[in-house]
């Protein structure tokens, strides 16, 4: 029996994906070295009700000096952080000596609105490519793995935080326990953490399986985080569901009795509880889900191989390791996948080798069918390149379910 890494209570496996590489291993052609695998398996905690990996991956694995996401290759997400920053200024750094500290801030995308308006900020990320990325944009940065000893350190050396924020990246941390100490540690009396990743009932309610990958270890609601929050001396004082990669919920937490929780926590909160959305019985009707959505798939790219028609790939994601593994996606069926990141360019798909080639060869010539990964761009994407569909070409989605548009 797995115990929960939020609360130690046991934990019930509903899906097995199997052995899974690296979902950000891109590899060199000619690296001939073994390819690590783990078994990406996901289940519920029977007591608090967290959704997580059976299998932690080793974080140094992951996040490591050449991570390939740049999370300002998207213009969509750069204007979301924009966006972001200037209303955690707006209602969070009203004080005179205002402090705001990013957990994962990667290449700067948010921070940078930060710095610019000249307030005091520090950003904490452990992938030094993407930090290099931000310090050359004028963000503040420590090269590091947030946790309950980093954010000591930082309380001492720089003082309390009034906020402390995150993007896609507390659900990368196994080791919550630890966070939310340094959260306790670190963050002003009435300061606030507040933290956005893909939500739970988006992703049962739109099959988007490909969310579950090595990193994601956590797939939060707003019963988990209230849960885990309160464990912590924290509370879950405001929600708002966001429509980036798919669907996403920003978390407001406070420390206990310092600000009222908004009406938005009670009704996503019974809105979770009136969906079961954390029982065993929807949660294994979503796995069942995924076995459909994956034979409609390969169902549909093996017609196409076999009708002859040219079939690739767009957005080399960290989701579409999940799909080309689990689903038995080679470049027998998919014989490129097109994305605009330079370090992911010449590489190959972790454990399915599919080839990764730059955007620029896209449309020389372009393919008759495109599998869209990155389908959490899709609008962005689909505008981007309407040249495409003009000429005839038409996009594969595979959730909620599969189909050529
Ligand atoms: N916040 C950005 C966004 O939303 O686009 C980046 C998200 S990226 C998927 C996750 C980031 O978290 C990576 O840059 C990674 O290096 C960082 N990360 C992983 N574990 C971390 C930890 N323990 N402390 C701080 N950053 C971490
Ligand atoms: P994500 O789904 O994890 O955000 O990753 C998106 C991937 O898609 C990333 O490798 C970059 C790639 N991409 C493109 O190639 N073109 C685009 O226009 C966008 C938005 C992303
Ligand atoms: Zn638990």
């Amino acid at each position: 029996m797995t115990t929960c890494r939020a609360c130690r209570g046991p934990v019930t496996e509903f899906f097995d994906f199997g052995r899974q590489p690296l979902s950000d291993a891109f590899r060199r052609p000619q690296d001939t070295s073994e390819e690590f695998f783990y078994r990406l398996a996901v289940g519920v905690c029977e007591e608090c009700t967290m959704v997580q990996l059976m299998e932690e991956v080793p974080r140094e694995r992951m996040f490591r000096e050449d991570y390939p996401y740049h999370s300002s290759m998207s213009s969509v997400m750069r204007e979301h952080f924009t966006t972001t920053a200037r209303r955690l200024m707006e209602t969070e750094c009203r004080g005179s000596d205002p402090f705001v500290v990013e957990i994962g801030c990667n290449d700067g995308v948010m921070l940078k609105t930060i710095a610019e308006s000249g307030i005091r900020h520090l950003g904490v990320d452990p992938s030094r490519d993407v930090v290099e990325l931000a310090a050359a944009k004028g963000v503040r940065v420590r090269f590091d793995f947030f946790q309950e000893s980093t954010a000591a350190e930082i309380r001492a050396t720089e003082g309390p935080a009034d906020v402390i924020y995150a993007a896609n990246t507390i659900c990368h941390i196994p080791y919550v326990d630890s966070v939310f100490r340094g959260i306790d540690a670190l963050l002003a009396p009435d300061g606030v953490f507040v933290f956005e990743d893909p939500y739970l009932g988006d992703i049962v309610e739109r099959a988007s399986f490909d969310q579950i990958y090595d990193e994601h270890f956590y797939l939060f609601s707003a019963s988990s985080v209230r849960a885990t929050a309160r464990r912590f001396g924290f509370d879950l004082v405001d929600v708002q569901r966001l429509p980036v990669h798919g669907g996403e919920v920003r978390y407001t937490i406070a420390r206990q009795g310092r600000r009222e929780p908004s009406a938005a926590v009670a009704e996503l909160i019974a809105d979770e509880q009136q969906r079961q959305l954390t029982d065993t019985t929807i949660l294994e009707r979503f796995g069942m889900q995924v076995k459909r959505n994956c034979e409609d798939l390969t169902t549909l790219l093996h017609q196409l191989r076999e009708a002859g028609h040219s079939v690739a790939a767009y957005g080399a994601t960290a989701k579409s390791a999940t799909v080309t593994n689990y689903c038995g996606i080679g470049p027998d069926l998919v014989p490129a996948i097109f994305d605009s990141t330079a370090a992911k360019q010449g590489r190959l798909s972790p454990g399915t080798h599919i080839p990764i080639r730059p955007l620029e060869e896209f449309s020389a010539p372009y393919p008759e069918y495109v599998l869209l990964f990155a389908w959490n761009h899709a609008e962005e994407i689909i505008a981007r390149e309407k040249a495409f569909r003009e000429q005839g070409g038409k996009w594969i989605l595979y959730v909620p379910d599969v189909r050529a548009i």
